[in-house]
């Protein structure tokens, strides 16, 4: 795809609590500015210092021509700043600044930015409106949408947190410019798994297009971007807390999480442990008689072709895997379950997996 890149608005069914998701480029300017006018006209913008560089002036001069009165608070960047003391921080502010039921939090940046601000905002006062305007690939396709928040715990990733929906989700394409490369990598890896779980003609196209989503083609960040954002918008307005198909959203994270923790959150990046996670779960739906080895076989190609890590690391042993595995937030009870698939385009969760099963997987995944 190329040429014109149309704006777009995705609509997160919630009756009440639904909202739309703008997507397009420059849409954090006067467009984002109007329509956070119209949810309230005092907003705290949360943020970090980087992407307040980068974007700050552009969301507040929206505001502004939209009358909205709006103050920043910069909060540490990255995951090892995702903590009570940072929501301890926004709350803080909230406070000194007399913020009340009307005033609106806004976080701009990655989903690190957006989980803390969002729990802040689902807690002070027992739930303040609340803007999305995400600037990661990741946060635009995932962690911006659905109304998960919250923050780690010494004792795990996102174990604190609250079901809180946005009023609004920004998701500026043009902001991804300025995005490291193996950060959008990350946010390829969960566009990827859209088309897996969910969609075999999005899948097909991927498949085309995935050299010109990598490059950051306008047209085809877009579509990209809207089409994963419809997907995850379906599965949240039909299971908003997860009590059973937004699991599903899980896909290629049982295994991820345990790579990711066996490699202390140091060697991949989460989309990257995602990636090799899909790998494994492809691996177990053939074994499982759900994918073909053709079907595999196009799963690791697409992977392989966004530069994404489409093989189980050498030295991570069964054993410590399957360990880690069982403690994942979404392992219940003894038994590890998995998100499988039925043909590329349809997921299912199973309970129903064996550990010579798992074992088998993880095998093929290494080769
Ligand atoms: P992140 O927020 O740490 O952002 C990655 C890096 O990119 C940061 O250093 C950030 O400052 C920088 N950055 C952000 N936007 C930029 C831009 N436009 N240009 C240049 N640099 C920019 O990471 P992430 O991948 O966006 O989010 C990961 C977090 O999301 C994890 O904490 C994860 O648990 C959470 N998450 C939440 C959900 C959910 O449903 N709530 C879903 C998936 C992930
Ligand atoms: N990232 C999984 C979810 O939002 O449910």
């Amino acid at each position: 795809m190329g040429g014109k890149s149309p704006r777009r608005v995705v609509k997160v069914d919630l009756g009440e609590r639904g909202y739309d998701i703008l997507v397009g480029p420059g849409s954090l300017g006067p467009e984002a500015g109007r329509r956070i006018g119209r949810l309230g006209d005092r907003g705290l913008i949360v943020t970090n210092a980087a992407v307040d560089r980068l974007y700050g002036d552009r969301l507040r001069d929206g505001l502004k021509a939209a009358g909205v009165e709006a103050e920043t608070l910069r909060i540490g960047d990255g995951e090892k700043y995702k903590t009570m003391a940072a929501v301890g921080k926004i709350h803080d502010r909230l406070v000194a600044r007399r913020f009340d039921r009307r005033g609106m939090v806004i976080a701009l940046g990655g989903g690190v930015t957006g989980d803390i601000a969002g729990f802040a905002a689902a807690s002070y006062m027992r739930g303040v409106r609340f803007v999305q305007a995400p600037t990661t690939l990741l946060a635009q396709v995932d962690s911006s949408v659905g109304g998960k928040t919250g923050v780690n715990h010494p004792k795990g990733k996102n174990l604190i947190g609250a079901f809180h929906q946005p009023s609004l989700v920004v998701a500026d394409t043009g902001t991804l410019s300025t995005l490291p490369k193996d950060e959008v990598l990350c946010g390829v890896a969960e566009v990827v798994k859209y088309g897996l779980i969910a969609d075999r003609a999005f899948f097909g196209w991927l498949e085309k297009e995935i050299g010109a989503l990598t490059a950051l083609d306008a047209a085809t960040v877009v579509k990209a971007v809207t089409t994963s954002c419809r997907i995850k918008a379906a599965v949240v307005g039909r299971d908003e807390r997860e009590a059973g198909e937004r699991a599903i959203l899980n896909f290629g994270h049982t295994v991820g999480h345990a790579v990711e923790a066996l490699t202390g959150y140091r060697a991949w990046k989460h989309g990257q442990a995602v990636a090799i996670g899909m790998r494994a779960a492809a691996e177990l739906s053939r074994i499982k008689g759900g994918l073909t080895d053709g079907e595999v076989g196009r799963t690791i190609r697409l992977l392989e072709e966004a530069n994404l890590p489409a093989r189980l690391p050498k030295g991570l042993s069964d054993q410590a895997l399957i360990k880690a595995m069982g403690h994942d937030k979404k392992a219940l009870g003894a038994t590890i379950r998995f998100v499988l698939l039925d043909g590329i385009g349809k997921a299912a969760i199973s309970g129903d997996v064996t550990r010579d099963e798992i074992k088998e997987a993880l095998a093929r995944s290494r080769g």
